[in-house]
C-alpha cells in the first residue's frame, strides 16, 4: 500500500490533518450539528472553529484517502488510524465524534479532539502524541486568542475545548485551554515568549479542577507573569454557566480573582488547623518552599535558631 502512493509522502502532517478536517467538516450536518447547538453555539463560532464530525463506521476516513492519494501510513502517522497489532488491520481512530481541530499558535492543524455526542467513555479521545501533537506544548484557542494580545495582554485558560469555544462566542476571546492537562512548564515559557503578562486561570469547579489551578500555579513560579484564580460560581465549568446565565456570570468571576499566595493559603489552611502552633507550623511549612523561589529570597544568611 505505501509503494502505491509513495510519490506523495512527503505531504506532511499538517496537510493530512486538514484533508481529514474537510472530511469531518462535510459531515457535521445531522445529529451533530444538532448536538452542538443544543450546546448553544452559533452557526458563526461553529465555522470559526471548524468543527465536524467523525461518522460512524470503521473505514469512511481510510475509504476517502485511497482515492486521494493518501497512504495508511501518512494517516497513522498523523494519528488518524489505529492499526490492530494481532492482525495489522487498521481503522479509523475517530468514529461518531464530534471533532474539534486543534491548532498551535500559527495555526497550524497539528491533530483533533473528538467527542462522543452521549454519555458513553471515553468522553474525548485525542490525537496521539506525533511529531506535530505535543500536548504539553499546545494551548487550544492560542491561535486565535493571540491575536489580540497585543492591545490586552491576558490570557484566561480554562479546562476544555468547550470552554474555550463558548468563552469566544461571548467575547471573552482571551481564552485557551490546556489539553486535559494542567499548564505545563513549556506552556509558561511559550506565552512568555509571546509577550502575555497576565494570566486567569479558570478551571472548572470541582477537585480536579483545583487540582489543576494549583500544578498550573506551580508551573510558573518565578516567571515574570502576574496569575490569579477565578472561581466559577453556579456551575461546573465555563461552558456550563455561559450557557445558564450568560457573560455577566464570567465577568463577575474575573474580577473576583484572587492571588496566587491566596490559593496556596486557602489550600493549606483546608489542610490543617491554624488555630494550634502545630497546624500553624504545617501550614508554613507547606507555603514556605514555593514562596521562597518566588519572592527569590535568600535566607542563607539568616541567624540560626
Ligand atoms: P472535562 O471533563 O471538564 O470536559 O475535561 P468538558 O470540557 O467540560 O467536556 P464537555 O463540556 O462535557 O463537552 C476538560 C478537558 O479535558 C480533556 C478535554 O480537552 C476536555 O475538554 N479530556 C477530558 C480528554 O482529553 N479526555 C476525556 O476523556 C475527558
Ligand atoms: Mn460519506
Ligand atoms: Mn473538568
Ligand atoms: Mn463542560
Ligand atoms: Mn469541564
Amino acid at each position: 500500500v505505501e509503494a502505491k502512493y509513495g510519490e506523495k509522502s512527503s505531504r506532511d502532517l499538517y496537510d493530512v490533518n486538514a484533508f481529514a478536517l474537510s472530511y469531518f467538516r462535510e459531515h457535521l450536518p445531522g445529529p451533530a450539528l444538532d448536538y452542538l447547538k443544543r450546546r448553544g453555539l452559533s452557526d458563526e463560532t461553529i465555522a470559526a472553529f471548524e468543527l465536524g464530525y467523525a461518522p460512524e463506521g470503521w473505514d469512511g476516513l481510510l475509504k476517502l484517502a485511497r482515492t486521494r492519494g493518501v497512504s495508511e501510513r501518512q494517516l497513522l502517522e498523523a494519528g488518524l488510524l489505529i492499526e490492530n497489532p494481532e492482525n495489522g488491520r487498521v481503522y479509523d481512530r475517530f468514529r461518531g465524534r464530534v471533532m474539534f481541530p486543534i491548532r498551535d499558535h500559527l495555526g497550524r492543524l497539528v491533530g483533533f479532539g473528538g467527542r462522543v455526542l452521549d454519555d458513553s467513555k471515553p468522553k474525548y479521545l485525542n490525537t496521539p502524541e506525533t511529531e506535530a501533537f505535543k500536548k504539553g506544548e499546545l494551548l487550544y484557542g492560542l491561535d486565535k486568542a493571540r491575536t489580540r494580545l497585543k492591545a490586552e495582554s491576558e490570557l484566561v485558560v480554562v479546562e476544555g475545548y468547550m470552554d474555550v469555544i463558548t468563552m469566544h462566542q461571548h467575547g471573552f476571546t482571551g481564552a485557551v485551554a490546556s489539553l486535559g492537562t494542567a499548564l505545563t512548564a513549556e506552556h509558561a515559557t511559550l506565552l512568555e515568549r509571546l509577550g502575555v503578562s497576565k494570566i486567569r486561570l479558570m478551571f472548572d469547579s470541582d477537585e480536579a479542577g483545583r487540582k489543576a489551578t494549583l500544578t498550573g500555579l506551580d508551573q510558573v513560579i518565578g516567571t515574570r507573569f502576574e496569575v490569579s484564580a477565578h472561581r466559577i460560581a453556579g456551575g461546573k465549568d465555563a461552558a456550563d454557566v455561559l450557557m445558564e446565565f450568560g457573560g455577566d456570570s464570567i465577568k463577575a468571576a474575573l474580577k473576583d480573582g484572587v492571588t496566587e499566595v491566596h490559593v496556596r493559603y486557602q489550600n493549606a489552611a483546608a489542610k490543617f488547623n491554624s488555630n494550634t502552633p502545630e497546624g500553624k507550623r504545617a501550614i508554613l511549612m507547606e507555603l514556605l518552599p514555593r514562596m521562597m523561589i518566588n519572592e527569590s529570597l535568600d535566607f542563607t544568611n539568616a541567624p540560626a535558631t
